[in-house]
């Protein structure tokens, strides 16, 4: 599966509108000259001190044509973006004073111009951390509604094609909940389903993961997943899903015969719902180093509009696959 190739082709046939915070930083400013050279997006903004952006592109030897820079503190719109940031968070103690300083933070402006309509697509990470990303993008464009979670996931690919879509599946959540509730497993599927639909182009099969089959230990880490499980059927989600499971009874049909007789997933998983972040971390990881599978991700999901976060080492082509990933997914 040519994954990055079939995410890049469907963001040049969308030509939407990109904004990039971390504008000063060099692989960001490469990145950026990339995706419209390739014409990956119908516009990219860099967001900083303007001096500083044309410093970082001189510096890289990277011309910034039709590239848009902006500075939100010196921006016409900043009273604008401040009054709605006041207007928006106001109930949870938000003064005047405070949004004003929060605007001028390109992270948060970055959301700003996506809650707006006035960029499509954020994609942030390079230089802040993946809390930083995901607090801006939770305080100002919020989650799909009828979900409270945001969480993430990874497309794995490139494994024996007996598995999942092709030899690709999805695994969430891997990056963002460290301990999520039986509701947050929940929104977790319900994301994760929603990402198998884009990413690998099937309807979902989802397994709610554990180290229990249909009861067969007893502790509160597997209530909790058989709380998610009976909350999903409750939400009448629309895919099929089952659990919990352990990760054999969910992917291969004959220890599914053993362990989980008649389960609707058997032979047909192509989405894994980890228990918690300390096993979908760890469990990606394996995968793709010990299984040789290519891990694409983390890929936020449950956003109410499309954001991503980067590795702090990501590298320039990194940063080009998220965005163009992202730019995929606008509706
Ligand atoms: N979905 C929706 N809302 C959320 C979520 C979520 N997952 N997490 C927090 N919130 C809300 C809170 O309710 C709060 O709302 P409010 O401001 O309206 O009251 C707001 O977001 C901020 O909450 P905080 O308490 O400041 O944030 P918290 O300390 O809970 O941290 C965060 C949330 C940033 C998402 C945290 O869980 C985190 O840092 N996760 C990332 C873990 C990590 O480091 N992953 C990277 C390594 S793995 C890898 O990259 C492969």
């Amino acid at each position: 599966m040519d994954f990055v190739g079939i995410m890049k082709g469907k963001a040049v046939s969308k030509q939407k509108k990109l904004v990039l915070p971390e504008g000063t930083e060099p692989r960001t400013v490469r990145a950026a000259r990339i995706i419209i050279d390739e014409r990956l997006a119908a516009s990219v903004t860099l967001l900083g001190e303007i001096a500083d952006i044309e410093k970082t592109a001189k510096k890289e030897g990277i011309n910034l044509d039709n590239i848009n820079i902006v500075c939100p503190h010196a921006n016409d719109r900043f009273g604008a973006y401040a009054n709605e940031y006041y207007e928006l968070r106001k109930h949870k103690g938000m003064t005047e004073e405070q949004a004003k300083i929060d605007m001028a933070d390109p992270l948060r402006w970055g959301a700003m111009m996506v809650r707006m309509g006035e960029a499509d697509v954020m994609v942030a990470g390079a230089e802040n951390t993946t809390g930083d990303v995901l607090r801006a993008g939770l305080a100002i464009i919020g989650t799909v509604p009828g979900l409270k979670t945001a969480s993430s996931c990874f497309v794995m690919a490139g494994m024996d094609s007996q598995w999942g879509a092709d030899g690709a599946l999805i695994f969430s959540d891997c990056a963002v909940i460290p301990d999520p509730t039986p509701e947050q497993l929940a929104d977790i599927s319900e994301s994760a389903a929603q990402s198998c639909r884009e990413f690998l182009e099937v309807e979902p099969v989802a397994a709610l993961l554990s180290f229990s089959t249909k009861g067969s230990a007893k502790h509160d880490d597997v209530s909790k997943v058989q709380s998610a499980l009976e909350i999903l059927k409750g939400r009448n989600p629309g895919f099929v899903f089952d659990g919990e499971l352990q990760a054999d009874a969910a992917l291969v049909p004959s220890v599914t015969d053993k362990k989980a007789p008649g389960s609707p997933v058997r032979g047909k998983v192509n989405t894994l719902i980890f228990p918690d972040l300390g096993a979908g971390n760890i469990g990606y990881k394996l995968v793709q180093r010990l299984g040789n599978a290519e891990a694409f991700g983390p890929f936020l999901q449950g956003f109410a509009k499309p954001i991503s976060d980067l590795s702090r080492g990501a590298s320039v082509d990194d940063i080009v696959t998220t965005c163009a990933v992202t730019l995929s997914r606008v509706k």
